[in-house]
């Protein structure tokens, strides 16, 4: 298949409403999307990115009103989350409408629903005309792709058309919440932390793991955002031994005997930089990435969370 780029939204709608996936900007990560409603469309996305059934898609609206036809009823809680955090780096996760059809949600009677602030996005979306069903634009198991660059290097030749914007601004994935039983519960963090959810629902929780993990957030036991070198989580730089060619992320200047080095302002930086970093060192040939580990606060806690799965791969 010919993958089309452009820096057009609304040319690359158009194989949206034909029943095609298009790998689209937003303020998170590049997401690989079809129409909801459409079976054959959804399918094509599983079949792209290698992703396993398993698990389900998010749905991004590009207005309010459109939630509505995705969702069988939402909670208060889920009203509350959705008037403070929309648009922006926050999915709910509600009760599907009949309307969703089972391969988007993965079997699940809930279906995670999420409104980019991404201008490009926002333009995409409305000239697609439907709810778009978007999961990251990588390989599976790849780190997420935060520029077209990095869509381009896992997708080109596999879907209809590349959506080109700039790298995305946060660079990891959105906050996941589960928004459909007596409390909500964070399954996965992103650039809005708990600490803003408790401002507006302080009885909110977060997963902790264990043996329900597996029917709350199907995703999160699956393989995740790991280059294919090997990546270990470091106090600070001094505490990284030699091994064949390494490489270096993390907030210390003093880091001269690495082949690659990225030194971050803050965490917004160190999220920013992080998976184009993997992907960076991947091409380098490195053997060996030395994250240096941050205090898990904001999105401090996002990145820890992304350095452990990519440290147990
Ligand atoms: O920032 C993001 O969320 C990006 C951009 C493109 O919007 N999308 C993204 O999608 O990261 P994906 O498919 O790579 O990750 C979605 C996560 C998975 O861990 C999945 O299991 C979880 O959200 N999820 C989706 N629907 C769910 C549901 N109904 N119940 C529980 N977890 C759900
Ligand atoms: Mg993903």
């Amino acid at each position: 298949m010919k993958t089309l780029m452009t820096t057009d939204p609304d040319e690359a709608a158009t194989f949206i409403r034909g029943g095609g996936i298009v790998a689209f900007p937003t303020e998170t990560v590049y997401g690989l999307g079809a129409n909801v409603f459409d079976e054959r469309a959804v399918a094509k996305i599983f079949e792209a990115k290698e992703r396993p059934a398993d698990n389900p898609l998010i749905a991004h609206v590009g207005e309010i009103s459109q939630i509505e036809e995705l969702s069988g009823g939402i909670t208060d809680d889920a009203r509350k989350l959705i008037g403070a955090f929309f648009p922006g780096p926050l999915t709910v996760v509600v009760k599907r409408s009949a309307k969703v059809p089972l391969i988007a949600t993965a079997g699940l009677e809930t279906i995670g629903i999420r409104m980019p602030w991404h201008e490009l996005a926002r333009k995409f979306l409305a000239a697609c005309g439907t709810p778009v069903v978007a999961p990251s634009a990588n390989i599976s198991g790849r780190p997420s792709p935060t520029t077209w660059q990095a869509v381009f290097e896992d997708l080109d030749g596999r879907i209809d058309c590349i959506l080109q914007g700039e790298a995305t601004e946060i660079g990891l994935e959105s906050t996941v919440v589960d928004c459909t039983g007596q409390v909500p519960v964070v399954l996965r963090s992103g650039a809005i932390g708990v600490e803003d959810i408790r401002q507006i629902v302080p009885q909110t929780e977060v997963f902790a793991g264990g043996e329900t993990s597996v029917l709350a957030s199907p995703g999160m036991r699956h393989k995740h955002y790991s280059p294919r070198a090997k990546v270990v989580i470091v106090r600070d730089a001094s505490e990284a031994a030699e091994q064949g060619r390494s490489a270096f992320i993390g907030f210390e200047i003093r880091s001269a005997h690495f082949d690659k080095v990225e030194v971050c302002a803050s965490g917004e930086e160190y999220a920013h930089r992080l998976f184009a970093f993997f992907r960076e060192c991947d091409l380098n040939k490195i053997d060996v990435i030395f994250c240096q580990a941050v205090d898990e606060k904001g999105i401090g806690r996002a990145l820890m969370d992304r350095l452990r799965r990519a440290a147990e791969a």
